[in-house]
């Protein structure tokens, strides 16, 4: 008894007449009478009452419709299931806020689809705090972020803690300056952070490391994201913290200057679903790890 004797009997049986039920199977009537006719063969019983015109199902065809409809659906399911299943294991959806496109996100990727050719990539740009959200849902299967949340159905692996740096206008008189500059150098100038929405973010970050200093800056300006913080900076509008993996950007008038404060780091932390077995996942980190090696970029394995 296979799946397709069972189509063809639910039809007959709901079109009462094979002529019918044939033309709603696109098949001629004669094979449609012997498949029947062999699914009564095999189990042994009549499924219609013999003569009955319209036709009419006897008590083990009745049975056997009720339970061959069920079975019906549930194949269907599953093969949908399957189909999307396999859909999912093809690709790989990426979570990630903008600063880590300026890191070694893009090479990591880069290399990580040559190692997994079969799989497609899809980025999606969202903050921290929204990719533990989008994992959760499924939206995503791995996250970059930078802010340390925790969350019971999240493991988050603290790849590396990157480096702050000032940014300033190129006409600031604190580019003059020999060496490195502190947080206490800042505190009188405007300070632009980014991003505004979507908080906790990188903005919230920067002002607590400043707070953990005991400092506050005279004026803070909120943007939308870094590229507007950087024309701001630009413009002679303030001062910007940002992480050193955005050195060079607009280097015609945007001038970077390390800082001496050892808290003034922000981390990476790639965070996955708790309990994801997925090989993609172990594959990915070993390239970051691998990434790492070739540049002598000290990181840390640590779960948070
Ligand atoms: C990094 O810059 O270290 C980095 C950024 C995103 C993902 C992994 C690593």
């Amino acid at each position: 008894m296979d799946l397709r004797h069972l189509r063809y009997f639910v039809t007959v049986a709901e079109e009462k007449n094979f002529t019918r039920a044939a033309e709603k199977l696109f098949i001629a009537q004669p094979p449609l009478s012997r498949q029947v006719r062999q699914l009564e063969e095999e189990l042994g019983v009549n499924l219609f009452v013999p003569g009955a015109r319209p036709l009419e199902l006897t008590e083990a065809g009745t049975f056997l419709y009720a339970h061959a409809t069920q079975l019906l659906i549930k194949a269907s399911d599953v093969k949908t299931m399957t189909r999307r299943i396999g859909c999912i294991h093809g690709t790989l959806n990426i979570g990630y806020v903008a600063s880590t496109l300026y890191g070694f996100l893009p090479e990591i990727i880069r290399k990580f689809k040559k190692e997994a050719p079969e799989l497609s990539v899809v980025w999606h740009e969202m903050g921290s705090v929204q990719q533990l959200e989008a994992l959760k849902t499924g939206k995503i299967d791995v996250g970059f972020g930078r802010l340390r949340i925790e969350d019971a159905a999240i493991r988050r692996i603290l790849l590396r803690e990157e480096k702050l740096m000032a940014a300033l206008p190129v006409e600031h008189s604190l580019t003059q300056k020999q060496g490195q500059l502190s947080l206490l150098d800042l505190v009188e100038d405007t300070l632009i952070v980014y991003p505004r929405d979507r908080r906790p973010s990188f903005a919230d970050q920067v002002l607590s490391i400043f707070a953990d200093y005991g400092l506050k800056p005279a004026n803070v300006m909120e943007v939308r994201e870094l590229q507007i913080a950087l024309g701001m900076v630009a413009a002679g509008e303030g001062v910007s913290i940002v992480p050193t993996s955005l050195y060079g950007l607009r280097r015609n008038d945007v001038q970077y200057m390390a800082l001496s404060d050892v808290q003034a780091v922000s981390p990476i932390i790639m965070s996955v679903r708790n309990m994801d077995p997925s090989d993609s996942l172990r594959a990915i980190l070993d390239v970051v790890y691998q990434v790492y090696d070739s540049k002598s970029i000290s990181y840390t394995r640590e779960s948070l």
